[in-house]
């Protein structure tokens, strides 16, 4: 089985790659509905349908204490102005947290808590730790000019819910305005 050993002698910061790990590709085409401006979406995708990120994860089915984790790797780029992201989920056991560890690249987490509705946004950095606290709902995006790799690590027994979010989405986007990311209520 794999283990967080490997991950440090394994990972392939080109690729993204995780020997052994499950890989998943998003494209612009999966994101349908997260970015805010619908016409820059459909512009975007009518001239191409570039990759957005991957996510190597390691789920093996094991005791419900021990930790599942994932590599993500998120290209740099904007829709209109909003930057590439991630689909963002709640976890589909909502007392789940997690912890992200940046490793390469200038990220930035939506947190938006699912009971209260309040979100913020919280740097991701290479050797920065962020905490991603239970029933809150968390997206990625890439505000630099590189690719944003990052770790992920959860309870195995987490799980992703990526259908809540889908049917009301977030209440904020995350956009550059003066060169600078800014969070700016969805209309
Ligand atoms: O488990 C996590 O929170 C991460 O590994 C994410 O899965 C990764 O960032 C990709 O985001 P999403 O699952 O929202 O597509
Ligand atoms: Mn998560």
């Amino acid at each position: 089985m794999l283990n967080l050993e490997k991950i440090l002698t394994h990972y392939d910061p080109v690729t993204g790659e995780l020997p052994g790990a499950i890989m998943v590709k998003r494209h612009l085409s999966d994101l349908r509905g997260c970015f805010a401006d619908t016409p820059a979406y459909d512009a975007a995708l009518a001239a191409g349908n570039p990759l957005l990120y991957t996510v190597a994860a390691v789920e093996p089915a094991v005791d419900e204490g021990d930790l599942h984790y994932g590599v993500g790797m998120l290209m740099p780029g904007k829709i209109g102005d909003e930057y590439f992201m991630t689909k963002g989920h709640l976890h589909s056991w909502r007392p789940a947290a997690e912890f992200y560890f940046g490793l390469t690249g200038e990220g930035l987490m939506l947190f938006e808590d699912e009971a209260t509705g309040e979100s913020r946004i919280v740097p991701l950095r290479p050797n920065g730790v962020v905490y991603v606290p239970g029933h809150t709902a968390h997206r990625t995006m890439n505000v630099g000019e590189t690719p944003l790799t990052y770790l992920g690590v959860y309870p195995a027994r987490a799980g992703h819910d990526y259908s809540t979010i889908a049917k009301k989405n977030f209440r904020f986007v995350v956009v550059e305005r003066n060169g600078q990311p800014a969070m700016i209520g969805r209309k």
